[in-house]
């Protein structure tokens, strides 16, 4: 039986379920180019492993699977999945390029396939630390040690693990580590407890949260971002999330999640740009505080820059991939996707300045 606690960390775990299988559903429909054969490779991982994990029988594991990869994703949601990994992308690439030696932490890694596609691009000067739940990890880390490319791109050399009982699984080590990778289960409500050995102080650092701090409480996230405080001098954040806008669109999705048991706790305190904006300001203590959304970044706004973040050629390709009609519900569900950067005071990257942002 797992307890209260338990059971929402489930339920929290399996959104990474429901982020894989999106974007699973948006290669399959060619949005992403060149496409991602790294999704396969984790899917096969959860196929294997998910049974083994707490709270799952092999039934319950192939049910849960089957249901969330068999379902057809609507539209808007591949859309949307695709303007969200590649915004992100174009901020890691920008990063990348403009420092000589770079850091990348993600929270809440989950399965998200970016580490591999850095490094399939650019092999050195790049260390890339992980960040997700002991078990999300440990199925990640399954998926790279029995995959020989995988484990080619970040330079592991372990042997291929077999595990075939839960009593394995839960003996399996819930880090990987090579010179440039590290992959660490961890919960990110007890930082405070983090080894800090693979962290580099002085290197510029780029923090990333793609949907993940939203299910954690405003001091959580408070906790976390200011976590970094003494760690990293050379630091800026870039968050993805849904925000509730405080419309009835707002509360359908609120009610919707609140219906499979998620709460998303900043959704209200922080429901718009404004207020996220002072929560990066002020709160954090934040420079250079830029914030946008998904429905400008997808030139639904109509306003138009010089300083757009995907080509009119790229939208058109997308925007044919599959017919949507109501571009009213298209617009009203991007508001509702913010994307917010952050720096230290004494740091700069330039490169953000790149692209457009509603408020800066
Ligand atoms: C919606 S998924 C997003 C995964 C990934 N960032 C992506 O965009 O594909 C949210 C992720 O946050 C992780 N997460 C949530 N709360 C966490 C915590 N307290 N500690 C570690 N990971 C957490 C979940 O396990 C899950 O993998």
């Amino acid at each position: 039986m797992l307890s209260p606690s338990e059971k929402r960390d489930k339920i929290i775990r399996a959104t990474d379920l429901d982020a894989l299988s999106c974007r699973y559903s948006t290669n399959n429909k060619s949005y992403f180019q060149p496409a991602d054969n790294y999704i396969n490779k984790i899917i096969a991982s959860y196929q294997n492993h998910l049974q083994f994990c707490k709270g799952y029988s092999q039934l319950s594991a192939g049910r849960t699977l089957r249901s969330v990869f068999n379902e057809q994703k609507l539209p808007l949601i591949n859309r949307g999945t695709y303007l969200r990994t590649k915004v992100i992308d174009l901020v890691v690439e920008e990063f990348i390029k403009e420092f000589k030696q770079v850091q990348i932490i993600s929270l809440g890694g989950g399965s998200d396939t970016r580490c591999f596609r850095v490094f399939e691009k650019y092999q050195e000067n790049i260390k890339y630390i992980e960040f997700d739940f002991p078990e999300s990890v440990k199925i990640k880390k399954l998926a790279i040690e029995n995959d020989e490319e995988l484990k080619k791109l970040i330079g592991d050399t372990a042997e291929a693990k077999e595990i075939g009982t839960k009593e394995e699984f839960v003996q399996l080590e819930s880090e990987l580590h090579t010179a440039k990778y590290h992959l660490i289960g961890f919960d990110l409500r007890e930082l405070d407890q983090l080894n800090e050995d693979y962290i580099d102080k002085d290197t510029p650092t780029l923090i990333l949260s793609e949907c993940v701090l939203c299910y954690l409480t405003p001091k959580e996230n408070e906790d976390i971002m200011s976590y970094w405080k003494n760690k990293l001098d050379k630091r800026c954040y870039l968050i993805y999330e849904p925000m509730s806008l405080n419309d009835a669109f707002g509360e359908t999705m609120t009610q919707n999640l609140s219906n499979r048991g998620i709460d998303l706790h900043t959704f209200h305190k922080y429901p718009n740009l404004t207020t996220r904006h002072s929560f990066f300001r002020d709160t954090i203590g934040l420079n250079n505080v830029k914030l946008t959304d998904t429905s400008d970044i997808a030139g639904y706004s109509g306003s138009l820059s010089n300083k757009e973040w995907i080509s009119t050629t790229e939208l058109n390709r997308i925007n044919r991939l599959e017919l949507i009609d109501e571009l009213e519900e298209i617009r009203l569900l991007f508001k509702h996707y913010c994307l917010c950067y952050g720096e230290l005071h004494n740091f700069h990257f330039n490169g953000i300045n790149k692209y457009k942002w509603m408020i800066e």
